[in-house]
């Protein structure tokens, strides 16, 4: 599905990714460990095109995205993206929000978004905050309705980048259970996470970065029980929760 090949970015004389090479097969989970700073939403950033890189390429399913002759639009709507917060249009409804890319990107007919996000925003238990504002909602419903909007319009991949990270600690879970059912129906997704029990139960593969360098693949087994390199034990042994 997706297949970084020797990617590297720089901010001025700063290296940022330092020769990532990673391959993400359909229907995976990878999720992206490492220290603040070590390069995850960078990595990120750069498949969404939102970060032009400097040298390598990336390809998805197959096509180069990281030629600059391929439409960058059309490789974003190809793909669904959630952050860590302000994810939502605050001036638009709920419905609005989830239906918005599907009607002005992909040019669908408003009864069919509206049937899609209403189903979606359904399963996630939030019926009744159709014609609500974002700041009606708690954090939590929040991202997952951030969620249920990136995935609306069918991406083939998932972007996700610490999408916990600014939600109070009892609102987590419910963001995490519906990582989990996109997982169960099949979502190819990266995320970048620092809830480590979580990497360990939803990742097929962990990837530890440090310093922009890709340090160590492998599924949670293998990177959190027996990592192979140093700089992966030191890494786990500063993080208190690895599940
Ligand atoms: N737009 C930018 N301009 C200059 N430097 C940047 C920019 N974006 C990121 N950086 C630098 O790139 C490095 C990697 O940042 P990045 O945000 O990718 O790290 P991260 O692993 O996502 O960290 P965190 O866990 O804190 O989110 C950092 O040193 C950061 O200061
Ligand atoms: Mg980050």
């Amino acid at each position: 599905m997706l297949s970084m090949r020797g990617v590297y970015k720089a901010f001025g004389d700063t290296l940022v990714l330092r020769g990532i090479d990673l391959d993400v097969q359909r229907h995976q989970v990878v999720v992206l460990i490492g220290a603040s700073g070590s390069g995850k939403s960078t990595l990120l950033r750069t498949v969404n095109l939102l970060e032009p890189i400097d040298d390598g390429q990336i390809f998805l399913t197959g096509q180069d995205i990281s030629d600059p002759r391929v439409d960058a639009d059309r490789t974003r709507a190809r793909i669904g993206v959630v952050f860590q917060q302000f994810n939502l249009f605050p001036h638009l409804t709920v419905l609005d929000n989830v239906t918005l890319a599907n009607r002005k990107v992909h040019g669908m007919p408003k009864e069919e978004a509206e049937s899609i996000a209403v189903e979606l925003l359904g399963r996630i238990g939030l019926s009744d905050k159709l014609k609500a504002y974002p700041d009606r909602l708690s954090g939590g419903q929040q991202q997952r309705v951030a969620i249920v909007r990136a995935i609306a319009s069918n991406p083939e991949l998932l972007l996700l980048d610490e999408i916990t990270s600014a939600l109070d600690p009892q609102l987590v879970g419910e963001v995490l259970d519906l990582v989990t059912e996109l997982k169960a129906t099949g979502s190819t997704m990266v995320m970048a996470t620092h809830e480590m029990s979580f990497a360990r139960r939803a990742a097929d593969l962990v990837v530890f970065l440090k310093s922009g360098v890709l340090v160590e693949q492998g599924p949670p087994e293998q990177v959190f029980d027996r990592p192979l390199h140093p700089e992966t034990r030191e890494f786990l042994a500063r993080v208190h929760d690895v599940g």
